[in-house]
């Protein structure tokens, strides 16, 4: 590799990019803890949007989130210094005569409102815009429900990964949606993109049998889509169950440690979907968190040094493969470099 594509280290890589770090309704009239990418960070409503700025006061440290918010912006609890949407400080009580000194200042970042998550880029120029997921837009055709944030112990790379993980679903998944009578996976096509990837399954998913009866066999079509780095989009058609999408998206809060913002979307007219989506989702979600929080290394491999993969793993490959080459600066649609 040259120079110029050595790979960056991962905050470096990662910063570029927009990820969430709330669900909008977790951030009401007070401030709001978030941490991303080792970085702590207070969230809080301004009159006309959201804004993200360092967690601690640049008076004496105290920290921001047990402030308030005042129509002047952020006030400190500690002695009611109050910044602005820009990060300077517009009011010091302690001395209102005396200008305020240049560095009484906070750092701020990029933060956005879109799909139901407040969104923040830690760099100032982003590498990319946030998903397109226009499906989500029109709310008398779709409605959505959030799990609450998954806390697990892994790279956020990995948590996508083990979202387009094919051949897992008939193993990891028995008892709840996966059929260990079919483990095969068939082949299939990956579509590669600049910005993402997809691909699309039919599995042989088993529903549970009601009243007594035998599980029963709900062929449901999976279509994979990914927007890099860390946002999957999974649409599930299935026979006999509703149809819905899936929206798992990793925010990573260091190289091993992610939460991941997790919610389906559903037409309106089905009524029970949410209670019976959370119920089901949370008993799969905790099939994968047992595999996933015990896969060494913690870090998100970059390479396939370590790792016996198999063509059935292709989606897992491909995926590696785009990030690698965004932690080196390099196209994610170009050919590997093996
Ligand atoms: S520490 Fe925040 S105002 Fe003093
Ligand atoms: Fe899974």
């Amino acid at each position: 590799m040259s120079a110029a594509h050595e790979v960056r280290p991962y905050r470096d890589a990662f910063a570029p990019y927009w990820h969430p770090v709330a669900y909008s309704h977790e951030l009401r009239d007070a401030p709001l803890p978030a941490r991303l990418l080792e970085t702590d960070l207070v969230l809080w409503r301004t009159g006309s949007g959201v804004a993200a700025s360092q967690r601690y006061c640049a008076h004496r440290g105290a920290d921001l989130c047990s402030g308030s918010i005042t129509p002047e912006g952020l006030r400190c609890a500690f002695h009611g210094w109050t910044y602005g949407e820009s990060g300077r400080c517009v009011r010091i009580p302690s001395q209102p005569q005396t200008p305020i000194p240049e560095r009484a200042r906070l750092a701020t970042f990029h933060a956005a409102e879109r799909h139901g998550l407040v969104w923040v880029c830690l760099s100032p120029e982003p590498a990319a815009p946030l998903p397109e997921w226009p499906e989500l837009a029109d709310t008398t055709t779709v409605a959505t429900v959030p799990l609450p944030r998954l806390d697990w112990d892994i790279a956020a790379g990995r948590m996508v990964e083990i979202v387009l993980d094919v051949a897992h679903l008939s193993f990891v998944h028995e008892g709840t949606f996966g059929n260990p009578d079919q483990p095969e996976v068939p082949p299939y096509d990956v579509e590669k993109r600049s910005d993402g990837l997809s691909a699309r399954i039919v599995y042989p998913a088993l529903a549970p049998g009601v009243g007594g009866a035998p599980p029963r066999v709900d062929r449901t079509t999976l279509t994979y889509d990914v927007t890099f780095p860390f946002a999957a989009r999974l649409s599930f058609k299935p026979t006999l169950f509703y149809p819905h999408t899936v929206y798992a998206v990793a925010s990573p809060w260091s190289e091993e440690k992610m939460q991941c913002f997790y919610f389906a979307s559903y037409h309106p007219r089905i009524r029970n979907f949410a209670d019976l989506f959370v119920k089901s989702e949370s008993a799969i979600l905790e099939q994968d968190r047992r595999i996933a929080e015990g896969q060494r290394p913690r870090a998100h491999p970059l390479d396939f040094a370590g790792e016996v993969l198999v063509k059935a793993d292709r989606l897992p490959i491909e995926y590696r493969r785009a990030l690698t080459a965004l932690r080196s600066g390099r196209p994610v649609d170009g050919p590997p470099l093996e």
